[in-house]
């Protein structure tokens, strides 16, 4: 016999009898979530629909105090995507975790993916005892917060364009006691990188589309030895026009260069996926 008021698998599940049918074609199954507020991206045949998607989200997840909706892609240089608060309690500011850390995030203001977590834990799995991190276009401060919990980095410097997004950084690193080891600089790589000749064990440079423009500071602030962790966005496999990018911004700082690492890191949209390239300078 099949039980009657099953609780529903999903949120797809859950508006089933709430849409029309026209309407359920769209519904949405997924959304991410930082800590007790979830984000959502609905389509704009539901737009009518916001506030009882939100609901309906709450009601299936007790976790969440809070549903947002996306309203508009990552814009400008500070990458940042607008959001409205669609149901339950009307705060922007996330509490998130991961790895050991918690880090307060003010969503609409600022850029931040939970879905990169791994490979933040990834990189700090690989800084050896003493390093010297470059944690370039750092946001709220996931990369360098999360590799001063975990690995035995001797410090970091963190730089920002984001007033807001620094202006967290430095907060995140309080909450999680590890402001001793990280400097935070407000302001723009380009402007400020020549300070940091050499200096780098590692840099971990996380801002797809625009970041290869960039990639010639990486060469000059990279120890020899050094690792350079380089994200991009492209067409499906192909690495050819960020690897040509690589090695000629390479060339220009006259470093030896070898690609240690290429590979897909999670899918961005159903044509596109985002990738890391792991570079190691030789000399
Ligand atoms: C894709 S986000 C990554 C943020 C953070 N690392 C994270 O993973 O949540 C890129 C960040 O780089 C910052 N940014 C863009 N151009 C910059 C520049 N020229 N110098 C410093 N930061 C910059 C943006 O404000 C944004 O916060």
């Amino acid at each position: 016999m099949v039980a009657k008021n099953k609780t529903p698998r999903n949120l797809k599940e859950a508006l089933k009898g709430k849409l029309t049918k026209k309407e359920f074609e769209f519904a949405p199954k997924a959304f991410d979530s930082f800590g007790d507020i979830a984000v959502i991206e609905i389509p704009k045949e539901l737009e009518k629909k916001k506030k009882l998607i939100g609901e309906t989200l709450l009601e299936i997840n007790p976790r969440f105090l809070t549903i947002c909706s996306i309203e508009s892609d990552h814009v400008g240089n500070y990458r940042v995507q607008k959001v409205k608060v669609i149901a339950g309690k009307k705060n922007l500011v996330a509490t998130y975790k991961e790895s050991a850390v918690t880090l307060k995030v003010p969503l609409g203001e600022v850029f931040f993916s939970p879905r990169l977590g791994s490979e933040r834990l990834r990189i700090a799995q690989e800084i050896k005892k003493g390093e010297k991190i470059g944690c370039w276009f750092s946001g709220v401060g996931p990369y360098p917060v999360v590799f001063a919990k975990n690995s035995q980095m001797d410090s970091a410097v963190a730089i920002e364009l984001n007033p807001v997004a620094h202006k967290y950084a430095l907060e995140n690193a309080k909450i999680n006691k590890c402001e001793d080891k990280i400097e935070f600089v407000k302001g723009d790589v380009k402007k400020v990188y020549k300070k940091y000749k050499k200096v780098f064990d590692r840099i971990a440079m996380p801002l797809p589309h625009t970041g290869y423009q960039f990639l010639e500071e990486a060469f000059f602030c990279i120890k020899p030895k050094g690792m350079i962790y380089f994200y991009e966005i492209v067409e499906k496999e192909d690495f050819k026009l960020p690897e040509g990018q690589i090695r000629e911004a390479a060339k220009k700082q006259k470093r030896k260069i070898r690609i240690m690492r290429k590979r897909r890191v999670r899918q961005f949209s159903p044509t596109k996926e985002q990738v890391v390239f792991d570079i190691k300078v030789l000399d």
